[in-house]
Parts: structure tokens; sequence; C-alpha cells
């Protein structure tokens, strides 16, 4: 009984000619032509990662979490209502739309729209990446990270991690609640920032490989505006990523290099580093807003010498590591 990765995002947007050259262009998404309003993007071989229908908002339209069994469908639907929140099954047509065999949705206590799924369709042709890039890492890590604004982390928290069995990674409680939660080997596969704000903050596409973010952060920062936060790596889960502003407002970081965790051993444990070791200079924020804040943080986490591991990528080293302490 699981819920085992992020595995679909929908977007709503008015901006469709922005998002096309966005994501297949800066991200090299596979766009799907399927002669509707609505853009879909392949990150492999799933049919469907990524969907932009064209909605008014400039938001996060739903998350798409994959269960481990069809039963687990039934399960956390139960699970749900228990907490009062009303469960939806699939409209007609909705599991076909997203490529599923079939799916559950509910509205979370913020009201974002959680689809539950189970039995994606695998795409028969091969992914064509939309620029040339050696792909995303995926498959049992999910299509990546989503992070949310959240108005009341004390409701949030609690319904994500008991109701939904969101495991807890890390958290930090200055100068806000940031909980990171995983679901599989990937450090996080969600988070939410208890900054008060409704919103969607950003979501988190992994590269195989390195230059292919470096290749990217050239064509972001040809475009006037695009990168919101600057190269830099992440204190938790070892990103290597700058993150872009999207046609709708939120971020879209570009990752590379994050850490895999063994989610039988792993201990949630508070933070207190800041987010970053170095880079990740707030573009979009000015200096009083929280960038001189933000750069302060990393600079004292240097001086401390604070650094991911020397093996980016090894589970049982990181457990030997924190058993000696050392
Ligand atoms: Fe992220």
């Amino acid at each position: 009984m699981a819920i085992i990765a992020l595995g679909y995002l929908g977007v709503r947007s008015d901006r469709l000619d922005d998002w096309s050259d966005f994501a297949g262009r800066l991200l090299g998404m596979q766009k799907i032509d399927r002669g509707g309003k609505a853009l879909a993007f392949r990150m492999d071989d799933r049919v469907q990662r990524l969907l932009v229908s064209d909605e008014p908002g400039e938001t996060l339209a739903f998350l798409g979490f994959e269960v481990e069994h069809k039963s687990d469908l039934q399960f956390y639907a139960a699970r749900v209502e228990a907490a009062g929140i009303k469960v939806h099954p699939a409209a007609p047509g909705l599991a076909d739309r997203r490529f599923v065999g079939d799916l559950v949705w509910f509205l979370d206590p913020m009201g974002n729209r959680v689809e539950l799924f189970h039995a994606p369709m695998i795409a028969s042709d091969p992914f064509v990446p939309g620029r040339p890039i050696d792909g995303f890492r995926t498959g049992p890590l999910g299509m990546g990270h989503a992070v949310l604004h959240v108005q009341d982390i004390e409701v949030m928290m609690p319904f994500y991690r008991d109701v939904l069995d969101f495991h807890v990674s890390d958290y930090g409680l200055q100068p806000y609640g940031l909980y990171f939660f995983h679901l599989n080997e990937r450090h996080h596969s969600f988070a939410m920032v208890g900054s008060g704000q409704q919103g969607f903050h950003h979501f988190m596409v992994e590269f195989q490989n390195l230059d292919d973010v470096g290749q990217g952060y050239d064509i972001a920062q040809q475009q006037e505006g695009r990168v919101a936060y600057t190269l830099g790596r992440h204190t938790n889960d070892y990103m290597t990523s700058f993150y872009a502003n999207s046609p709708s407002g939120f971020f879209v970081e570009n990752g590379w290099g994050g850490r895999l965790i063994d989610p039988a051993t792993w201990e949630p444990h508070e933070t207190h580093d800041g987010p970053s070791f170095w880079g990740h200079e707030r573009l979009y924020l000015t200096e009083e807003g929280g960038r001189k804040r933000l750069r302060d943080m990393r600079l004292d986490a240097a001086a401390r010498g604070r650094r991911s591991p020397p093996v980016p990528d090894c589970p049982w080293l990181y457990n030997e590591i924190a058993k000696t302490g050392k």
C-alpha cells in the first residue's frame, strides 16, 4: 500500500505558445500534438508527463501521484474520505486524457487538486527530446518534484504525512516551515513552503547530463528575465540546478545530480544550513526582500565548510557516514 512517485503534473495557462517554447526548447521535453487546445509533453517512455491546459489562472492545475497497486486507489480514497475530504472517481474519459488505467481525485486541505492514478500508458515510439539532451532522470524516481506554497502548514503537513503516507525527508523551521517529503529514493518528490501564501512555487525536472543543464542555462540567459535563481547547489538533495521563470510565473528547476536516499533507513531531521551551498542567487528578489538574507545564509554555510559528500549518488555510503557521524 503506497503512493510511489510524482507521475505527472498539469498547469492551467492562457500562454500556450510561450509554454510550447519553454517546455520544448528550453526544458527539452517532447511536445505531442493532439490537435486540441491543451499542450502535452513527454519526458521519457510515458505517453504524457506534463499537460498545459488552456484555462485561466497561470498556476498548477493538478498533481498526479502514482500508486503501487490498483487497490491502493480505494485504500487512499477511504483514508481521504475519513479525513473529511470528498474523493471523486474519474469522470468518463478522464483516465484516457491522462493516459492512465484508472484514477481518483480530490482537493487537498488548501484546495490543490491531487489525482492518484494507476497503470500509466507507455508510448510505442521512442522519446524525442525538444533539444539535444540525454533525457531526464525518471523511471522509479518519477517525473521530478513539486513544491507548493501553503497558507496553513499545520493542516497540510499532517494531511500529506499521516493520510497519504508521504515520508518526511527533512525540514527547516526558520523563517517559516519548509517540509520535504520522499516517495521513493529521490530525496524529495514533494515539498511545502509555509509562506502563508497560496500557489505553486516550482516543479523540478532532473537531467541525465550536467551539460544539458548548462546548455539550458545558456539558452535561459539569452532570454530577458528568464533566470530566477542562478546556478547553484542545494544543501539537502545536493541538486545542482538553476531555476527558470515559467510563462505562468512559478519556477521550473532544471537539475542534475540529485542524491538518492534509502527510504528503509532514512530518518527525518531538521536542517540548519539554508537552501544552498553556493549559487542560487535569487534574481527575482530585491536585496532587502530576502536576496541578501539567503546569500548570507549560504556564505555562512560555506564558511562553516558545509558541502556535499564527494560521492554524489550512493545511499549505502550516506548511511555509513550517518552511522559514524563523520
Ligand atoms: Fe526544488
